[in-house]
């Protein structure tokens, strides 16, 4: 069986990693992994290649950045010629990024047999690009691999025949227990001169909190708040670099001095930091499933999640994009008012085994 593997974004490679290392268990399946190239900096990319040991790709589509639709488009256009050529028997796509809409569809109409890991998510939110990608490629897929229950519950209501839909768990807890020891050994933490548990660690660069000057002016009104009170770490995404030139928002950063601005890190190196971390600030989607499992508070500004059991049984608490709810957010977990969290089921590490298994029974 040849299964072309498709990653493009950063949240890509960490859910294939451990799945191109489980397919080597199972000499009937002839893995092929192809990169999109919609993200194609050293740090945002290849990196992760590296350090997860994923397989360099066998095709490089090099699409670039663009607006969705130039970016969507170029990824189809050079993904189809791929399908032709090598004729798989299934196109694995990962997450809810642009290259996976485009090569699913693509797989589709050529009638390749699609399967979708970390299918069934909905945050019900459709002004988020994701939603979008998420709802279009669980509709064409063949097969539905679920990391929580929600999906499972949102694929059902949607009419999807059950037969598609297999409760596998998270194949990006598997990368971060498989690779939870390596990064702590790192020290990333004590580099910095930080303290364990004594900083936050922030991430942002979801579109509605950051290309809007208002918005995102009025979000780092609470951030300069809170690195009042606790140093602030913050790894940032080349969008929200430029935004933050772009807004005037970085000398304002450089003045407070407690927010310390780094380039975008590793892997290994931001799941030291995360471990860490006193709270984690995010608008990620991946990062609540990381704190949930590491343990640690999360406060997500976002008004949704499509991970309802981070919040349900994890540490995340999501704070929306108003300051004072930030701030207060904030308030209530740095005096350890939290919520603890627990373990969330089939969340341990064997989620890509399952998978191949599906993969390999023909089903
Ligand atoms: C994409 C995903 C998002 C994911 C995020 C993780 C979609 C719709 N969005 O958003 O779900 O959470 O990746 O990072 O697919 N850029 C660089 N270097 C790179 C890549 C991007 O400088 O290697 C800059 C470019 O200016 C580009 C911008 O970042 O225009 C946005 O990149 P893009 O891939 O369009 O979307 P992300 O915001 O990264």
């Amino acid at each position: 069986m040849k299964i072309v593997n498709v990653v493009g974004a950063r949240p890509n490679f960490m859910k294939i990693a451990p799945l191109m290392r489980a397919y080597c268990s199972e000499p009937g399946i002839q893995p092929l992994l192809v990169h999109t190239g919609q993200h194609y900096d050293h740090a945002m990319s290849r990196l992760f290649f590296e350090e997860l040991s994923i397989p360099r790709p066998d095709i490089d589509l090099e699409v670039g950045s663009g607006s969705h639709a130039a970016q969507t488009a170029e990824v189809m256009k050079r993904f189809e010629p791929v399908c032709l050529q090598h004729r798989p028997d299934l196109v694995l796509v990962v997450g809810d990024v642009n290259s996976t809409i485009a090569c699913a569809l693509v797989a589709a109409k050529l009638g390749v047999r699609v399967a979708h890991v970390e299918a069934g998510l909905r945050s019900f939110d459709r002004g988020m690009p994701e939603e979008i990608n998420r709802i279009l490629t669980d509709a064409i897929s063949d097969l539905l691999f679920v990391s929580e229950p929600s999906g499972e519950k949102n694929l059902l209501a949607e009419g999807t025949d059950p037969r598609r839909i297999h409760l596998v768990g998270n194949v990006m807890i598997d990368t971060l227990l498989a690779n939870l020891d390596k990064a702590r050994a790192l020290g990333t933490t004590g580099q910095l001169g930080l303290a364990p548990k004594g900083f936050a660690l922030l991430t942002l660069h979801r579109p509605s909190n950051v290309d809007d000057r208002g918005a995102f002016t009025r979000l780092w009104g609470a951030i300069e708040r809170i690195a009042e009170r606790m140093p602030v770490v913050f790894p940032c995404h080349p969008r929200t670099r430029a935004r933050l030139a772009e807004f005037g928002l970085a000398d304002s950063i450089e003045r407070a001095g407690r927010v310390r601005l780094l380039e975008p890190l590793g892997y290994l190196e931001f799941l030291c930091l995360m471990s860490d971390a006193g709270v984690v600030l995010t608008d990620s989607g991946g990062i609540q499933e990381e704190t949930t499992i590491l343990r640690v508070p999360c406060l997500t500004m976002r008004q949704n999640t499509e991970r309802p059991i981070t919040c349900e049984l994890g540490t995340n608490v999501l704070v929306g994009s108003d300051p004072e709810a930030i701030v207060a957010g904030f308030t209530r977990v740095a005096g350890g008012d939290g919520p603890a969290g627990g373990p969330c089921p089939l969340w341990d590490g064997r989620a890509a085994e399952r998978i191949v298994r599906v993969l390999a029974s023909g089903a």
